[in-house]
């Protein structure tokens, strides 16, 4: 017998956002490392949903630097317009990506990556100061529902900058 990973049902998601949120948001509090804070969350967020690869790219000059990740390595840096995270950085706004294959330009890290979001970071002045990037090995795995969920995980990282 293997130990074979089970993945956590889709259907179970809504309700389980709603159980990891408070535990995210007790993890933060009083964290004034966005660093620090940036790598509980991206961890908390592959342990739970076992995604392919969660984590962070930050805004320095002109381009997206690799951070806090989990998951198999990636690239280090992404031009301002490039892929999918550059492109939720220039257009200031989450990217979902059904399907890798049919975004031009996607860079692909990880050949087991099949679809993806990007949910950009915003600081004090509405400004892109990084993104948080999720690859699933699935295809179209990504609700509305995951985004809203997502997003709202995102803002109490916001909170620390
Ligand atoms: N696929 C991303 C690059 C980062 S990796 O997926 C971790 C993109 O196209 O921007």
């Amino acid at each position: 017998m293997h130990n074979a990973l089970i993945l956590p049902d889709k259907n179970d998601r809504p309700k389980t956002f709603n159980a990891v949120f408070p535990q995210v948001e007790a993890l933060l509090v009083g964290e004034t490392d966005p660093i620090a804070a940036m790598a509980n969350l991206c961890a908390s967020i592959q342990q739970t949903f076992q995604w392919h690869w969660v984590g962070f790219y930050r805004v320095l000059g002109d381009e997206l630097v690799l951070g806090p990740f989990q998951g198999p390595v990636a690239c280090s840096r992404i031009a301002f317009g490039k892929g999918v995270c550059g492109t939720a950085w220039k257009e200031d706004r989450t990217l979902v990506v059904p399907d890798v294959e049919l975004f031009p330009g996607h860079i692909a890290c990880s050949p087991l990556s099949r679809s993806e979001v990007v949910v950009p970071v915003h600081g004090p002045e509405g400004e892109v100061l990084a993104v948080l990037d999720i690859d699933s090995i699935a295809v179209d795995d990504f609700s509305s529902d995951d985004v809203r969920a997502l997003e709202n995980l995102v803002r109490l990282l916001e909170v620390v900058y």
